[in-house]
């Protein structure tokens, strides 16, 4: 059944040359999100391996969001969002990172989580792992406990674990 669900996942995703820039293959999932039984069977996935186990979604900016609220909906949990800096209007923990391609800063409410909530993190592509852990030290700064990370789409040559020692991250896909 996971075959299943990985071929059925590969075959939604598609892979554009040169974006965002020259030398990037960019992976596309918007064709997934348009086919409702493809979408289906990845928010139940994750709900097999997670329900029961998590209190809190947090899904990360943008693509982050159309996924993970989903699955905190199925999940039966909140939903929280971490963005890129300046988008909050409240209070904010903030981390900076290195990404593929640059700097960034994401942020999230220092009152979304309380101290003791297993947090799902949930985006698209893990690829150099920045982002991913860069959004699990936002949890913690809160007090939070990592539960796990999802991710649909894992880039292995680019080494994206090695930034998240001791977590629980699941793809479900793997380029290698
Ligand atoms: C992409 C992707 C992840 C992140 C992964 O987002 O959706 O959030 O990069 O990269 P990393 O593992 O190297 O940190 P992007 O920065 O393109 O933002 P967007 O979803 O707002 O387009």
């Amino acid at each position: 059944q996971g075959e299943e669900l990985r071929q059925l996942v590969a075959s939604r995703l598609r892979a554009i040359p040169d974006f965002p820039e020259p030398g990037v293959v960019f992976k596309d999932f918007t064709p997934l999100l348009r086919d409702p039984a493809a979408s289906r069977a990845v928010v139940a996935d994750v709900v097999r391996r997670r329900a029961g186990a998590v209190d809190v979604v947090v899904g990360i900016e943008a693509r982050g969001f159309i996924l993970g609220s989903v699955m905190a909906h199925a999940l039966g949990v909140g939903f929280v969002p971490v963005r890129k800096a300046g988008k909050l209007p409240g209070e904010t923990h903030r981390v900076s990172y290195s990404l593929e391609y640059g700097e960034a800063v994401i942020e999230m409410h220092q009152d979304a989580l309380q101290p003791g909530d297993r947090v799902l993190v949930v985006d698209d592509v893990l690829a150099t792992g920045g982002t991913a852990a860069a959004c699990c030290q936002l949890v913690e700064a809160c007090g939070a406990t990592v539960a796990g990370v999802e991710v649909v789409l894992e880039l292995a040559f680019l080494h994206g674990r090695d930034h998240l020692p001791g977590y629980d991250v699941v793809s479900l896909l793997v380029d290698e």
